[in-house]
């Protein structure tokens, strides 16, 4: 809900409020973000206390109002040059390098719904309502319409902003931000999303301290450098307790965080395009919209801000005929046959598929053009017939009738110097004319911001996706470089990295409107381009191209910070693993891939039948809980002996994942699971998913291990139980003797347990 009164704005979800007023000189100042309070303006004075501490040396607002220094008050989106000597939300030159702008009050509407609903921008429901504020500035004809979009059930605002240019002459954007939230202290922990190719979204934990923490991409895309969701929490806060604040934004292009300890002891958070090369000329009557951004305020632990964006992606960012809907378990092809493809090849892999229970058979890279490595073919959207002579509705048409549907395998954005494309168009690639552009595996990028780039784009890839395609795999596999676009419309260079990522959505709406029964998955070089902006155009994406479980549990962990588990898709690879030749068991893969998300990526016809058995079970095991996998509520479990705890909530059941990094000896002491979040007065029945042991992991032992007696490990308890005291799993084998019942878990190795949800008393 959304009120206003006297000049306060009273934002509230079911659980939290943000409040902001129009202080005494017309400015949008912040009051307050966190667990719900009450909506009366007078009792809400006391928050900031009265205007009475004097700032030495700092710059006042004016004579009148000498306790005002703009550089210690809690704005809603700073603007330079009038005194707050902080980060600003905004930079805009008008001429003659003129900066300083002092934009105030100008009018407010508050509306059911928001204003924009098409992709990226998120979709609103019947609770929503937006407060659209106007402040203007003070001199010149310059508006910033600044967006609070409130979705009451997911604890979600939503935040973005639009300059408007009234005056005769160009104004120009520098910086431009989605969202401010200013804080009174900043006694706060930053925890960000870091990495690059095979390492993403590895959670990194700092103390804020004195001065500003920034980061970014500055690669062209969201990038796998930094991810652009990322959390405060208070440092005494973790999984399950205390105070986070999570932020995130729905865009896939460069963007830059920025967190600001003020001298004063205050917090500044800005969410924001990224100002690396950007500039963005409006002339009379032109205005800007930025990205939007998300913020979620949880009192009781990350998990629940992690809660707030799942559900808010699921209803608000994912649309199309695949949301809600239970994904495929796929088997892709790349690293089974990498660029080694035939005809004959693939049928036998899909029939082998079909067998182990799997669902969708996705031909990877390899299939079109004169694409028989990396260094060629891109662009040439056509099937090469060398190599799948019956074409791709053959081969379609195959597929289906073995039960499994047909994906396909495309990087639309690219193009090799060695294809038709480029020799037809090599005006489209992004280049600076006189100077070489530089490669990235071997390949150049599109000029996405360009019309008629897309509109070939649009035609080749449909003839493509009509020929019996039910999923699509969008690849991205190069960063950008050589900032420079032929396309007239730019005004300048610096309109090109937004433009492009505007061109790209573009394109995926087209193809989404004309294919919207195609479940499409996005990807770059793994999880570079993983943001809630490709979420809104596509159904889920490629987490990472490194499959090692010990890796991976780093990787899935911070994906699942922001991003909910049916867009997170986890396959499970060969052993040893093809990016760290780390070795693994089949099942111990499966449970950490089936976090999620399932597929399978590895050469299927090298497996005994054994090995196909092995997956056989693991898929149907997925499928009679893939409801709970996909679309349940994750939370992270209180860790025991070492070993991790994930948790996966259901309906009717809670799906349990012990992970274990190391194996330790002697160390006399069962594993305990305990879940915080069981009910009083509920019974649970706890089942172990039991465990195929690879030959492999266990070596000699193995035979001792297949000849005891397996003892099954069920129990029913009270929630009081469960929650509290928590239950001794069966003993893990940890130096002594194969006997009944003992649980084999190795280095990298996990195990499942089924925790089905029974009566109440
Ligand atoms: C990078 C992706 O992340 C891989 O999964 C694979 O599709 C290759 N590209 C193919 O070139």
């Amino acid at each position: 809900m959304i009120t206003s009164a006297g000049g306060w704005f009273f934002i509230e979800t079911a659980k939290t409020s943000y409040i902001l007023r129009i202080d005494e000189t017309g400015h949008a100042e912040h009051i307050y973000y966190g667990s719900r309070i009450g909506r009366d303006p007078e009792e809400a004075e006391c928050i900031n206390g009265p205007r009475d501490v004097k700032i030495g040396d700092g710059t006042y607002q004016d004579e009148d109002n000498q306790f005002y220094f703009p550089s210690n008050i809690m704005s809603e989106y700073a603007a330079p040059g009038r005194g707050d000597t902080r980060e600003a939300a905004i930079i805009a030159e008008y001429g003659n390098g003129l900066i300083t702008l002092d934009p105030v009050y100008s009018s407010h509407s508050i509306y059911k719904g928001k204003k924009c609903t098409e992709a990226p921008a998120a979709l609103s429901g019947e609770e929503t309502e937006t407060l659209e504020l106007v402040l203007t500035d003070t001199a010149e004809d310059i508006a910033i319409r600044l967006f609070y979009t409130v979705y009451p059930e997911e604890d979600v605002i939503l935040r973005s902003a639009s300059i408007e240019n009234g005056m005769d002459r160009p104004l120009t954007l520098r910086t431009v931000s989605s969202l401010q939230l200013d804080l009174p202290d900043a006694e706060w922990d930053l925890l960000t999303f870091d990495g690059a190719w095979a390492r993403e979204r590895n959670e990194t934990r700092r103390r804020l301290s004195a001065g500003t923490a920034s980061f970014g991409s500055t690669l062209g895309f969201t990038s796998s450098e930094h991810s652009s969701l990322f959390f405060l929490a208070r440092p005494d806060a973790d999984d399950r307790h205390g105070t986070a604040i999570g932020f995130g934004l729905i865009y896939s292009g460069n963007h830059l965080e920025r967190i600001e300890t003020s001298p004063f002891g205050k917090c500044r958070v800005l969410s924001s395009i990224n100002q690396y090369g950007f500039s963005w000329e409006l002339r009379k009557g032109e205005s800007f919209s930025t990205p939007e951004a998300v913020m979620a305020f949880s009192s009781s632990g990350i998990d629940e801000a992690s809660w707030s964006f799942h559900r808010f992606i699921k209803r608000y960012v994912s649309r199309g005929s695949w949301c809600g809907r239970e994904r495929p378990v796929l088997l892709n092809s790349w690293e089974a046959t990498y660029f080694d493809i035939t005809e004959e090849k693939l049928l036998r892999f899909a029939s082998k598929a079909a067998e182990a229970g799997m669902e969708l058979f996705v031909l990877d890279d390899g299939w079109y053009g004169r694409r028989t490595d990396d260094t060629r073919g891109l662009g040439d959207w056509k099937v090469n017939t060398e190599r799948i002579p019956h074409g791709l509705r053959w081969l379609s048409d195959r597929i289906h009738g073995m039960g499994l549907m047909f994906g396909i395998w495309v990087e639309p954005e690219m193009v090799s110097i060695d294809s038709e494309l480029y020799e037809r168009h090599p005006e489209w690639i992004i280049a600076i004319p006189g100077r070489k552009p530089a490669p990235g595996r071997h390949q150049y990028i599109l000029d996405m911001s360009r019309s008629d780039v897309r509109e070939y784009l649009m035609q080749s890839l449909s003839d493509v996706f009509s020929s019996g395609i039910d999923y699509v795999k969008w690849d991205c596999n190069r960063n950008m470089s050589d900032y420079f676009s032929s396309n007239p419309e730019l005004r300048s260079c610096g309109e090109l990295m937004h433009r492009y990522i505007l061109g790209l959505y573009d394109l995926m709406a087209g193809l989404r409107e004309r294919f919207p029964g195609i479940l499409f998955e996005f990807c770059a070089s793994g999880g570079n381009r993983y943001d809630m902006g490709m979420l809104s155009f596509m159904d889920q994406g490629w987490t990472s191209d490194n499959t090692d479980l010990l890796h991976r549990i780093a990787i899935q962990h911070g994906t699942l910070r922001g991003f909910p588990p049916y867009a997170m898709c986890n396959h499970v690879s060969a052993s040893p693993n093809h990016q760290c030749l780390r070795i693994s068991g089949l099942d111990d893969r499966f449970g950490l891939a089936a976090f999620g998300n399932l597929g399978y990526e590895l050469d299927i016809l090298a497996l005994d039948e054994d090995g196909i058995e092995t997956i056989r079970q693991q898929t149907e095991f997925y499928k009679a809980h893939r409801k709970t996998f996909q679309y349940g509520r994750f939370r992270h479990l209180p860790p025991d002996g070492g070993n991790l705890f994930w948790s996966i909530e259901g309906s009717d059941e809670i799906i349990v994942l012990e992970i274990q990094s190391r194996c330790d000896v002697n160390t006399g002491r069962h594993h305990r699971l305990v879940v915080p979040f069981a009910e009083s007065g509920r019974e649970y029945r706890i089942e172990r998913r039991e465990k195929h042991i690879s030959p492999d992991a266990l070596g000699d032992s193995c035979g001792k291990y297949e000849a005891m007696e397996k003892k099954p490990f069920r129990i029913t308890v009270s929630g009081d139980i469960l929650r509290s005291a928590g239950i001794a799993l069966p003993v893990t084998f940890m130096g002594r003797g194969f006997y009944s019942g003992v649980r084999v878990m190795c280095d990298n190795s996990t195990d499942i347990f089924v925790i089905t949800k029974l009566g109440r008393d």
